[in-house]
């Protein structure tokens, strides 16, 4: 676990330095910038990046790649939580350790922040410094909207939303689930099957896995929620039962969904040997996800 959190550490530091670069670029600079920093230099573990990395180690992409459809997700990732913050959403007020955006300034910057950063993602996928043949780009941007839309990660956030204070099953909570946070670990591992020209069956694959590995990503952040100390997760936890959201934990109870998340990661590891056997990597991400408290 140690050595993997070292490893993911460096992800997240050449995660942020390309970030950081990238900002730096930024020509007709807008207050926003500020809001966008804020929202997105905040600590986060940068697990995404580092699937993308882990995934790449996999298929043999450049580490370089890697980092840089890695930093469009985080984009994407960081918009997602500080619309997910807002009072119309969630309306939580910390998030990693600090104040949330719409706290720190106000909703209208959050919202445009939000935006920003959610366009900012793209900006990436289509610039230069992404040495990839345009029809592979274009293929990068068109997933990552579809992930990102109306039938995955913002059609998922509805759900979540609208399902709050209702009796739900657990196959609609699971739909939710692989939507608003599946679908982008989803393109987070098809995102590498697409910049090594892979066919379509193996990007349904790598697809697939990302799916399951967001879905169980998203049932310890449940368990977190529940049983997790606000302090070392850095947002407020025992939240989701108070706001009655429709998890697994709510429904099924704590041991249940612990049971559940040990039988699916079960299920991702060996979807992972079949892959290949260069995956130590993407493994031990897996073990992370379990182990996690933060
Ligand atoms: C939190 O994601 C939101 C979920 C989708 C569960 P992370 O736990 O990856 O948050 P950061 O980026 O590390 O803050
Ligand atoms: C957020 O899920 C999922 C997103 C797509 C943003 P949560 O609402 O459980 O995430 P946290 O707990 O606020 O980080
Ligand atoms: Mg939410
Ligand atoms: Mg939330
Ligand atoms: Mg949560």
């Amino acid at each position: 676990m140690s050595k993997f959190l070292s490893k993911l550490n460096i992800i997240a530091k050449n995660t942020n330095s390309y970030l950081k670069k990238f900002f730096l670029k930024q020509k007709n600079s807008s207050y926003l910038l500020f809001p966008m920093k804020y929202g997105i230099f905040s600590g986060g573990k940068r697990f995404r990046s580092a699937i993308v990395v882990n995934t790449g180690k996999i298929l043999g992409l450049e580490y370089k790649k890697s980092i840089i459809i890695g930093s469009a997700i985080e984009c994407m990732h960081s918009y997602s939580l500080i619309h997910d913050d807002l009072p119309s959403m969630d309306n939580d007020e910390l998030r990693r350790g600090k104040l949330t955006v719409h706290k720190k300034f106000n909703e209208f910057t959050a919202i445009l922040a939000g935006n920003s950063l959610l366009t900012l993602a793209f900006e990436i996928l289509s610039g230069k410094d992404l040495k990839l043949p345009h029809n592979y780009k274009n293929e990068l941007i068109k997933t990552l909207s579809k992930c990102s839309g109306q039938a995955g990660l913002a059609g998922g956030q509805y759900s979540d939303l609208t399902f709050e204070n209702k009796k739900i099953t657990k196959r609609k909570i699971i739909n939710m689930q692989m939507k608003k946070t599946g679908e982008l670990f989803g393109f987070c591992c098809e995102s590498v099957a697409i910049a090594k020209g892979a066919s379509f069956k193996q990007r349904k694959k790598f697809k697939a896995l990302g799916l399951s590995i967001g879905l169980l990503f998203q049932t310890v952040d449940d368990l977190i929620d529940y049983s997790g100390d606000s302090i070392t997760v850095g947002k407020p936890t025992k939240r989701d039962k108070k706001k009655g959201k429709a998890t697994l934990v709510n429904l099924l109870g704590y041991k249940k969904t612990v049971a559940f998340a040990e039988n699916l990661k079960k299920n991702i590891d060996s979807q992972i040997k079949n892959l290949s056997p260069k995956s130590n990597d993407l493994l031990d991400s897996l073990d992370f996800i379990l182990k996690r408290k933060f």
